[in-house]
């Protein structure tokens, strides 16, 4: 059976102090789940403090981006065997904040997926489609495109050892979180573009769903068929939200 996750993504959010407030408020309230994992994915600064704090208990951690590189003079960069030092499980790649803010594209992200890999690392790897490109009708044509370009530069293979997420970028941070049956849509195309490379493997792949996922609309979201739970942007920030979100897998 398909593994269930929620996994925050802090963004370029938190200080010292905050950041361990919230962390101890997550592991205190979190248990383990059979078949669910739940994970933050904090800033490069804080991932010894996550480590530290997090450390045998209930939450993994990992970081919002790594380099496509594995090491040498790329100033600014991190590497993957870098953010294994501080035991990250996991490493979101191709987040659409990083494609549209900082000039990233599908080559880099297929690039990203496999340093990940190299490195131990599950790619969380992003994909979906703009609000443009939705009212043109091409929802399905970019993510035929974005995840084609996944499978050319590693191969079916890579995707047994990953994770995607589906986040169409009208819904990241606008409130305006895609209706169960938009999501559902889109991973059961996602999920079908893979199985036609690899059966097998698209059964077995978890697909995140993204964007405004709140505590009100969680549920939902997570009890269609093709939807193995979220990544959470700005309600992985208040651990209240943040729980709630996991109870909702949890009772899915
Ligand atoms: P959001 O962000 O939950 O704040 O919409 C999701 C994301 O960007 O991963």
């Amino acid at each position: 059976m398909r593994g269930r996750l929620v996994v925050g993504n802090w963004k370029m959010h938190g200080e010292l102090a905050a950041t361990a407030r919230l962390l101890q408020a997550l592991k205190a309230a979190l248990t383990p789940v059979e078949g669910c994992a739940f994970a933050v994915c904090v800033p490069f600064p804080y991932l010894a403090q996550a480590a530290e704090a997090l450390r045998g208990s209930a939450l993994a951690w990992g970081a919002q981006d790594l380099s496509e590189h594995d090491a040498g003079a790329f100033t600014g960069e991190v590497s993957g065997n870098m953010l294994r030092d501080f035991a990250c499980r996991y490493a979101i790649v191709g987040h659409s904040e990083r494609r549209t803010l900082h000039g990233e594209t599908d080559r880099t992200a297929g690039a990203k997926l496999g340093a990940a890999l190299r490195s131990g690392l599950t790619p969380i790897v992003c994909v979906g489609e703009t609000l443009a490109e939705r009212e043109r009708g091409d929802t399905e044509a970019v993510l035929a495109r974005q995840i084609d370009a996944l499978l050319q530069a590693q191969g079916v293979g890579a995707l047994a050892r990953s994770l995607l997420a589906y986040e169409p970028v009208w819904a990241i941070g606008t409130g305006h979180t895609a209706t169960p049956d938009q999501a559902q849509r889109a991973h059961a195309f996602i999920r079908g573009r893979i199985a036609a490379a690899d059966a097998a493997i698209a059964a077995d792949l978890s697909v995140l769903y993204g964007g405004s996922v709140k505590s009100s609309n969680a549920r939902e979201l997570f009890s269609m068929p093709d939807v193995d739970g979220g990544l959470i942007g700005g309600a992985s920030l208040a651990a209240g939200d943040f729980l709630a979100i996991c109870a909702a897998l949890s009772q899915r």
